[in-house]
């Protein structure tokens, strides 16, 4: 039983870390996903074109692939360039990484929300003498949100898990701790029994969040 209290001990002292690396790269997946988002609605054809690329390549690489080229493949770029440069911080590579995978994602999540409104509403919106940007503001915006909000906060619940793989790259989050001390100890068992403990302590409070912000929109939608 011991075996196993420390088993989880070990994984949660990476959490933080964990943590922080999941909350920074959502925020920052938001920001540029929005930006992505509003390019990829954009009514000037070759704009579109470039959002979209960016957005395939993003979701059309494992995260891994794209971990290893910002951690080793871009200062060996700048390096053959004549540039040294190292990350002082791999923490802060994890976060631009996982925030830039993550804006692929946010941006979908973000335009399907928007292009769920029904077109009628925008119709109405106008008709009633409100210009495009006031029938964004109040009409449009307000209704995708209810359907943004719990698919952002699901998202933020794939990137937590997808942390692990931070681990190639040294970083020791919640994942990483067990590896170590799986094999310093040998006790493969009890350390990712206690990885899977640990991130399920977030996860599920977290979906459990998602599924009550879901029923309360679906409410308001009815009501
Ligand atoms: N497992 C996928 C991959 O390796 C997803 C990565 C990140 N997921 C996300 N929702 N940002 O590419």
């Amino acid at each position: 039983m011991e075996i196993y209290l420390k088993g989880i001990k070990i994984a949660y002292s990476g959490i933080s870390v964990t943590m922080q690396i999941t909350i920074f790269a959502v925020l920052l997946g938001v920001i540029i996903g929005l930006f992505v988002a509003l390019g990829k609605m954009s009514q000037n054809k070759v704009v579109r074109g470039i959002f979209s690329v960016y957005v395939e390549i993003l979701r059309g690489t494992p995260l891994v692939v794209q971990v290893l080229i910002m951690y080793y493949g871009i200062p060996m770029l700048l390096l053959s360039r004549g540039f040294e440069f190292k990350w002082e911080n791999p923490v802060i590579a994890a976060i631009l990484v996982c925030g830039i995978n993550s804006s692929a994602y946010v941006a979908e999540i973000i335009r399907s929300g928007l292009q769920a409104v029904d077109k009628g509403q925008m119709e109405a919106a106008r008709s009633l003498g409100m210009n495009h940007v006031q029938a964004m503001r109040f009409i449009i915006i307000p209704q995708a949100f209810r359907i943004i909000l719990p698919a952002l906060a699901n998202e933020f619940i794939a990137l937590l898990k997808e942390t692990a793989i931070l681990s190639v790259i040294a970083i020791e989050e919640v994942t990483r701790k067990s590896m170590l001390w799986a094999a310093a100890t040998f006790d493969a068992w009890p350390a990712y029994l206690g990885t899977a403990f640990v991130y399920l302590t977030i996860t599920i409070p977290l979906s459990r969040i998602v599924a009550y912000m879901e029923r309360r929109m679906a409410q308001s939608d009815r009501g």
